[in-house]
This record gives C-alpha cells, structure tokens and sequence, in this order.
C-alpha cells in the first residue's frame, strides 16, 4: 500500500513540549479575543517568547508533536515503541463485533510475532449497553477508555433503539467529547487498484493520484448544539468558537505540509455564520502560520461535486463536524466502498481511539459478510499513532492490499462476481500478515 496513513506519534506528545506551544497560542489567542488589554497582550508575547527559546532536546520534541501527523516526512525520527499495551475494544452493535474481532486477531498477530504484549479488554457501548445498563456508555466503559493506551471501536446503533429514550448515538457523541477527541481523521486511498477499479462507481482514470486525508472536527457544531424537539417544530443549534476552529485547523495544516502542502477548507460560508467566523480563521492560521500551503476555500455542495468530478484534486480536506461526516462517506465511494475506510480520533496529546468510518450496517448484520478491511486499517492506524509502531503498521497494510490482490472479495467489493465471508478475507490478512511479518 503506498502512502502509509499515520504519524509517528508519541507518549511524548503528553509531555512539556505541548504546553510550551499550547499556552503560547492560548496567550495570543486569549489576548485577541480579550480585545486585549497592555498586559494580557505583554502576557501573550512574554509565552510566545517562552515558546520560542526552548531548549534544543526541548524543539526537537515540540517538533515532533507540533507535526504529530507528519506521515511521509522521514526527517522526524522514529519514537520507541510502546511494547505493552492495554486495548481496550468497543465492538458495539450490528457488525460491529465482527469487525473488531478480526482486527483483534490481527493485533494478536503482531503481538505473537514481535514478542509484544498487548492486553485486550472489551466493554459495552452503545445499543448494547443500553440493554445491558439502560445506558449506551457506563462509566466503567468511559473510565476503562480513559485507563487505556488505546481504544478500538467497531461501531453503534441500529433500528432496534430507534424510538429508544436514550440513544447509542448519544453514548458515540459523549464518549467523543468526555474524552476530547476532537480531531477525527479519515485517510481514503487506493489501497487496491484491482479492487477499486471493479467497485468504485468512479471511472478506473478517475481514480489515478487519489490520497485524501479529510480532517474533521468531532466535537464541535451542529451534532452538539442546544436540541429542541417538538412535534410541530423541532431546531437544533450549530456553534463553533474559534479555538475550536484554530485547533482542527492547525492540524489539518501540519498534516498538508507534510504531504502535497495542498489545504482544502469546506464550509457554507454563503449562508451561515459559523462557516463565515470558519472561513475568517482558517484565512488567518494558513496566512500567519503556513504561508507555503496552497489554500483553497470550497462551498460544501462544490465540494461533494468536485469530490467525484476531480478527486486527485485534494490532498487535505479541514472542515466540521457535520460537512466531514458527509464528505467522508461520499468519499468512501471512490475506492469503492464503505467497508474500505479507517479512521482515527485524536486528542490534544495525541490518544487516539480507532474505529471504521462505516457504521453498525443492520442491512448485513449477523450475515457474516461485512467488510472487515476498515477495522483492520483502524487497526494499524492503532499501531503507529498510538504505539508508534511504523513497521507493523506498514506490515498490516501490506497484508490487507496482498489478501485483496488474491482476488478475495466481500459483496460489497464484488460487484457481483464471487464473493467471500468475512471470516474468509480476515483469515487471508492473517495469513498475510504472518508471511510479511516473517520477512516474506
Ligand atoms: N461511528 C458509528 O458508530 C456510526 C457511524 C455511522 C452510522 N452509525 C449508525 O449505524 C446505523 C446504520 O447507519 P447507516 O445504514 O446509515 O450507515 P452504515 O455505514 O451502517 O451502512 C451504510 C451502507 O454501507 C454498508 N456497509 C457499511 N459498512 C460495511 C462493511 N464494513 N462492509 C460491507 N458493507 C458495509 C451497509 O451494509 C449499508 O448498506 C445507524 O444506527 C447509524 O446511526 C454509527
């Protein structure tokens, strides 16, 4: 698979070189917005200046996380691996658990073969747990995702609780924010030529060049907003602030400058007021802070056109809460499938949970015929940011594009030829996996 999707990220993200950065943009930030007064703006520049005379060791490490997604640079140097780990795994509803076991077995198979321990505990969340507890995410389950170095989610709901009280989206969107993922970041590449040409409704020339990262923030906008529900009127209330917007935006940035220094930011800025305060900022971050970024401003209804129309036209897409969710689904179409993208989570520090982009898929639940690729890749994405474990989680890649070349296919990839189980093609990566780990 080229393009490997994910940075070196570090336990040392959680560390001093954070703050040092942090507080200086907080600083400036906060004595703009403070419409300043002399002391909270002598404040700002005497943190600016503490940022900015860091000791060298001190630089090297803010680097690193100040790029925490620098995927391809090979100039940042790897970090030690986390050899233990606690994973903790959210099968949740539908096909959820079916994914999330294959990709546990994969995890199992870099833990085997590198001699690394990896402790998996499973939780319930969503649908299930409401049956269990009355609750789509108990404390124990949060509490067990905060304890761990990383999360592995499948996915949550179903027509089972749809007139339920309570919500398993609910749980998804507090987990979301208890937990301060606010940066969700879903990678779509070609990770098959043969699989995409024959699944992707794109034309085989439409999907030359294609390597997206779409960047959306996840803990912000419309999906938080205050919710009144009538049965004659009903609103729901999109907010965003410009911290929220700078963050995202800073790392969308960092995440385009190490790749093609192409920046696409989506929003609605014709119509409304949050995509024009979006719109302002990310005109502000890219000019003050990336001026080398190419910038371009898309409305989102372009941008779902010019998604299909041009999709080797995007390196990196910034945009909200709502347009991302969107966006990424659209997205998923262009190598051919839901059941083909991962995604990750990210915090401030970097601690990450990992889930697929699809979601619990009711339509197949229990068929055994789910694409299990998207968990798997979640999976690897698990591996180098939150393990920085590069070489495995390039392994794990590789696995998944070998399994895919052997002609297995899910119905969804099928196009109607033969298709396979879900256990078929998780037990072909398996396999893979254990010969690219063995050096073959
Ligand atoms: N993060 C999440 O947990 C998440 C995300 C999206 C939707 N949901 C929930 O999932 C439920 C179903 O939503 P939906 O039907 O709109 O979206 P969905 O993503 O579950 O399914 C959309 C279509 O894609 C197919 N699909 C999805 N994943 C697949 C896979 N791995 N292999 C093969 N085919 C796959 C499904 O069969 C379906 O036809 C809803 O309750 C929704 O709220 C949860």
């Amino acid at each position: 698979m080229s393009n490997p999707v994910g940075p070196r990220a570090s336990s040392t993200c959680r560390t001093c070189p954070i703050s040092a950065k942090s507080v200086a943009h907080a600083a400036i930030s906060s004595s703009r917005d403070a419409g300043s007064s002399v002391a909270a703006a002598a404040a700002a520049a005497a943190a600016a200046a503490a940022a900015a005379t860091l000791t060298q060791e001190q630089n090297t490490a803010l680097a690193e996380w100040y790029n925490p997604l620098s995927w391809f640079s090979e100039s940042v140097p790897a970090k030690a691996i986390k050899t233990e780990a606690n994973i903790v795994l959210l099968g949740g509803d539908g096909i959820g658990p079916e994914v999330v076991a294959i990709a546990k077995d994969v995890l199992q198979i870099v833990a085997d073969k590198k001699g690394y321990s990896f402790t998996f505990t499973e939780h319930l969340f969503g649908g299930c747990s409401i049956d269990a507890h009355g609750d789509p995410l108990t404390t124990e389950t949060l509490e067990a995702c905060r304890a761990a170095d990383a999360v592995l989610m499948g996915a949550i709901g179903g027509p089972k609780w749809a007139n339920s009280p309570v919500g398993p989206e609910q749980g998804l969107l507090r987990i979301r924010k208890e937990l301060g993922l606010f940066a969700n970041i879903r990678p779509c590449q070609i990770i098959s030529k043969e699989v995409s040409n024959d699944a992707s409704p794109l034309r085989p020339e439409n999907l030359e060049g294609v390597d997206i990262v779409v960047m959306r923030e996840l803990t912000g906008g419309i999906y938080f907003g205050e919710r009144v529900e009538g049965d004659e009127f009903a609103t729901d209330r999109c907010e965003y602030s410009v911290p929220e917007i700078e963050r995202i935006v800073r790392m969308g940035a960092d995440v385009a400058m190490t790749r093609g220094k192409k920046l696409t930011s989506v929003d609605k800025a014709n119509v409304l007021a949050t995509s024009r305060l979006w719109r302002k900022t990310v005109k502000r971050i890219v000019a003050e802070e990336y001026p080398e970024l190419e910038l371009t401003h898309m409305y989102v209804d372009n941008a779902a056109m010019q998604m299909i129309r041009d999709p080797s036209f995007f390196d990196v897409i910034v945009c909200g809460n709502l347009f991302g969710d969107i966006i990424s689904d659209e997205a998923s179409m262009i190598p051919g499938s839901l059941g083909l993208l991962p995604s990750a989570s990210l915090t401030e520090s970097g601690w990450g949970l990992y889930e697929p982009v699809h979601g619990s898929a009711p339509d197949i639940t229990g068929k055994g015929i789910a694409n299990p690729i998207a968990t798997i890749l979640s999976a690897a994405m698990l591996l180098r940011l939150s393990l920085n474990m590069e070489d495995e989680a390039k392994a794990v890649e590789e696995a998944c594009t070998r399994a895919l070349a052997s002609g297995l296919r899910t119905p969804d990839i099928a196009n109607g030829k033969a298709a396979c189980t879900t256990a078929e093609l998780g037990a072909a990566v398996c396999r893979e996996l254990e010969g690219v780990l063995d050096g073959n």
